[in-house]
């Protein structure tokens, strides 16, 4: 059985006080049914200190996770942040090839394969994104696509390590929009997301690997999305920034 994995993707949404009182409104919610699910909050990387000292003073059930990172340790890249800073200051997980990334910031296939790589040396959860536009979804190519993304961010890594990875299927028509994937549609694609990852690895990293679904998901969809059998859990923008919203979404994983 896989343990079923709640992540909330704050985006560039809530200043350092706003993100302190929405994760103890959090919280203030969990539960012991909490245990049953890996529930992540990933706030704007300026915000996860105030984030991880709240959970530290609470001791909540609840993990953190960057929305980005580079690949090098430290060195000349204006703007960036590297694994270790975030690591020091709470984030266990990090989201990577998110499509808005890839789409206004040119992150490629071999940047994400990087990251990832440089993420599972330091001993963190990837939360690598996947998913095709509406364009590649109408030529009937998206499964292709996607498979190949996959493909290429797991790229050289051992299948012991791809095993402990977490793969976001995001379609980017469903994202922000309203319009989500329906059931059937994304469990055809998560479940071709683990046929690839048993083509490559093998069927123990298949079936360990913790496979999302990501795109207007809320309470009144999750039940249906994370009751497919290749739907592990979501990745949630929107819903993640209420608590009454996000932590609905927990109590769904949670069942
Ligand atoms: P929404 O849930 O707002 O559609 O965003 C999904 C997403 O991009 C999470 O990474």
């Amino acid at each position: 059985m896989r343990k079923p994995v709640i992540a909330g993707n704050w985006k560039m949404n809530k200043t350092w006080a706003q993100s302190v009182l929405l994760v103890q409104s959090i919280s203030n919610r969990t539960d012991d049914s909490w245990e049953s699910v890996d529930v992540v909050v990933c706030p704007a990387l300026c915000n996860i200190k105030a984030v991880q000292s709240v959970f530290d003073f609470d001791r909540a059930p609840i993990a953190i996770g960057a929305q980005n990172v580079h690949w090098e340790a430290e060195g000349a890249y204006t703007g960036e942040a590297s694994i270790p800073m975030i690591k020091e200051i709470g984030a266990t997980y990090c989201i990577v090839g998110h499509s808005e990334r890839r789409e206004m910031f040119g992150e490629t296939d071999s940047m994400v394969n990087k990251k990832v790589h440089a993420l599972i040396q330091a001993g963190m959860t990837p939360i690598m994104c996947v998913g095709e536009s509406l364009s590649i979804r109408d030529e009937g190519t998206y499964v292709d696509y996607v498979s190949k993304q996959v493909s290429a961010g797991l790229a050289g890594l051992d299948a012991s390590h791809v095993a402990s990875c977490i793969i976001a299927y995001e379609p980017i028509w469903a994202i922000g929009t309203g319009r989500t994937a329906t059931p059937e549609q994304a469990q055809e694609v998560c479940s071709a997301i683990r046929a690839q990852v048993a083509a490559e690895y093998g069927d123990q990293a298949a079936q360990s690997v913790r496979v999302l679904y990501g795109g207007s998901m809320k309470p009144a969809n999750a039940e249906e999305l994370i009751g497919q059998p290749d739907i592990d859990g979501g990745l949630i923008g929107g819903a993640s920034l209420e608590a009454e919203d996000f932590c609905d979404l927990v109590k769904v994983a949670a069942r």
